[in-house]
């Protein structure tokens, strides 16, 4: 039997505007949590659709529940980014260009890639989760807490449930491929045509929203121009060069300011050794965050504002 729940959450996005610029404090780690909404939406009904696929080929039952308990998780998470991605598009529609990119992406791996291939991105994809939304539920203060409470809400949930169903992915690419040398050889693959995806969205964002409404590069995080641009902002006789020759943006943002070099790296790490043969998600241990976030959802707490349901009436 899984031990996986599905949490049905709904986070208020219908309520009053949504700001692109959600954490004021830091407007980098804004448009990269922006960007993995639109991305997330996408990634999440390609996981759908090709764990549907495979559940045939699931002989085990306790496997089978597992399976079909983690693409309700993802289901969930798909319909909540949905709506976020929904009020970001209602103040700023220029932004519809971006999901139907993302969406279109997604639905040509779909399309055109093997249930094998699919299993294997999904299940190098996901092993990369743990470790990276590890760090930051470990530096929410300054990632989520002074930000809006609806998108931090919802990004708090979505990565708490990743790391619950860290083991799935794995599990029914074991049971259904079970080559972990393919998965491997897969992962510089996956991670380029992931890198493509965002690309496209941060590419997007700089290209249809105002400096104003982004406030800075919005490649700042994730994309890979960011490299280029923050050289060529530093080192200004760059811009004489060719290659150097970038589009100004706005200012490149440092990632995770806040976060200490240390941390980052051990996150890195873990991405690393995620990618390997034998890896088992299970052993890492629970952020306490995650574990604080499962305590209070079964003691009846408002997970859905996190930072806000103490301060609060429900009704406003
Ligand atoms: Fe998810
Ligand atoms: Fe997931």
């Amino acid at each position: 039997m899984t031990d996986l729940r599905v949490r049905k959450l709904r986070f208020g996005f219908a309520d009053y505007p949504v700001p692109f610029v959600w954490n004021a404090t830091d407007p980098a780690f804004s448009c990269a949590a922006n960007m993995l909404s639109f991305l997330f939406l996408a990634v999440e009904k390609m996981i759908n659709a090709t764990v549907h696929e495979a559940m045939p080929l699931i002989t085990d039952q306790a496997i089978a529940e597992e399976a079909l308990a983690f693409v309700r998780q993802e289901g969930q998470h798909s319909m909540a980014h949905r709506q976020h991605v929904k009020g970001l598009i209602k103040a700023y529609p220029a932004l519809q260009k971006i999901l139907d990119d993302m969406m279109a992406v997604y639905d040509d791996l779909t399309a055109n890639e093997s249930v094998k291939y699919r299993l294997a991105y999904v299940a190098d994809l996901e092993a990369t989760f743990t470790p990276t939304f590890t760090m930051m539920l470990n530096n929410a203060d300054t990632l989520f807490a002074p930000g809006d409470d609806r998108v931090a809400s919802l990004f708090l949930w979505h990565f708490v449930e990743e790391i619950e169903h860290r083991s799935s992915a794995l599990m029914i690419y074991d049971a259904v491929v079970g080559d972990p040398w393919y998965r491997m050889r897969l992962a510089p693959a996956v991670f380029q045509h992931t890198g493509m995806a965002i690309d496209r969205a941060v590419c997007g964002f700089n290209e249809r929203l105002t400096l104003e409404e982004r406030r800075v590069d919005a490649t700042s995080m994730y994309g890979s121009p960011y490299l280029k641009t923050m050289l060529a902002q530093r080192f200004p006789v760059l811009r004489k060069t060719r290659l150097f020759d970038v589009a100004d943006n706005g200012p490149v943002e440092k990632i995770y300011p806040h976060v200490p070099v240390r941390e980052q790296a051990s996150a890195a790490l873990g991405v690393m050794r995620s990618q390997l043969p034998g890896h088992d998600p299970a052993k890492h241990k629970l952020p306490a965050l995650a574990a604080e976030w499962l305590e209070r959802y079964e003691a009846g707490y408002d997970v859905t504002r996190w930072y806000t349901a103490d301060t609060q009436s429900p009704d406003g």
